[in-house]
């Protein structure tokens, strides 16, 4: 058995040791939504401090636990606070959380991020509907032995963000009357911002939103046969494309501008999936 495996079932008895809650669903939050996670019917937490061998997250403004409850009926697990590949973590760690939550009995995986507009048509405050990612900017969550336990060496990838799931958010938001974008998510490493020509290059490829997140999870959740969607918070216009240059606080002041209606359109698709 490979040491991935290893540590991934040590973390999953340290947490059963502290809850049998068994998630439908999976959510993991992005910056400025990690406080939905105290708004929902919290029956249980785990910190990520309490699960031995769990990577803790460092970044600011991100808490780290896992919170277990109810968003109306559905039982849910959220990952308040993620682990980026920036952060230094092997990219087996970072995606440990999220087959954690696979393990757990999660069927389903919700995905949010901020991200930059790579697409000129946005603009800061924006959503995202993912429908697809562009990972080679980072290393593949996969590589090294293959978790024969959680799914096959050469996974197909050619639709991790379910169009089942997409139609149904998409539907929701109309309901809604929120504005939904859609697109390509470019992941690359940070955790410096990239600079204006990376941005024409992730435009090229055809790259809408870029961000430090996301689609490493997604293909892990796809590796174990979850079903994947995601939505990005476009919370600035990527590098070059504005006046001024970017900065941490403008990404979080734009995701807590809009936090609210981020979480109704959560709140309002999780019992539909
Ligand atoms: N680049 C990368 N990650 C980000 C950005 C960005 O412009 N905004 C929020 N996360």
């Amino acid at each position: 058995m490979s040491e991935v495996y290893d540590k991934l079932k040590i973390c999953l008895e340290s947490i059963r040791e502290k809850t049998d809650f068994q998630p439908e669903t999976a959510l993991i939050l992005g910056s400025g939504l990690g406080d939905y996670a105290e708004e929902i019917d919290v029956v249980d937490t785990v910190a990520y401090t309490e699960i031995k061998g769990f990577p803790t997250s460092t970044v600011a403004g991100h808490k780290g636990r896992f919170v277990f409850g109810h968003i109306g009926k559905v039982p849910v697990v959220i990952m308040q606070g993620r682990v980026h590949y920036y952060e230094g973590y092997p990219m087996s760690d970072v995606v440990l959380p999220t087959r954690l939550m696979g393990l757990m009995g999660a069927k389903k995986l919700i995905l949010t991020n901020a991200a930059g507009g790579v697409n000129y048509d946005f603009r800061p405050g924006d959503f995202m509907l993912i429908t697809d990612h562009i990972a080679t900017g980072v290393p593949n969550p996969l590589i090294g032995a293959n978790l024969d336990e959680l799914g096959v060496r050469f996974p197909d990838m050619s639709e991790v963000y379910s169009l089942r799931l997409r139609e149904i958010i998409k539907a929701q938001a109309q309901k809604l009357g929120i504005t939904l974008q859609e697109g390509v998510y470019v992941q690359l490493t940070g955790p410096a911002y990239e600079t204006p020509a990376e941005i024409r290059m992730c435009r090229a490829w055809g790259g809408d939103a870029v961000g430090m997140s996301t689609a490493c999870e997604a293909m892990a959740a796809r590796h174990m046969g979850m079903e994947v969607c995601g939505i990005s918070c476009i919370t600035n216009l990527a590098a070059g494309m504005a006046s001024q240059p970017l900065d941490h606080k403008e990404v979080q002041e734009t995701a807590d501008r809009v936090a609210v209606q981020f979480k109704t359109l959560i709140s309002g698709i999780v019992d539909q999936l």
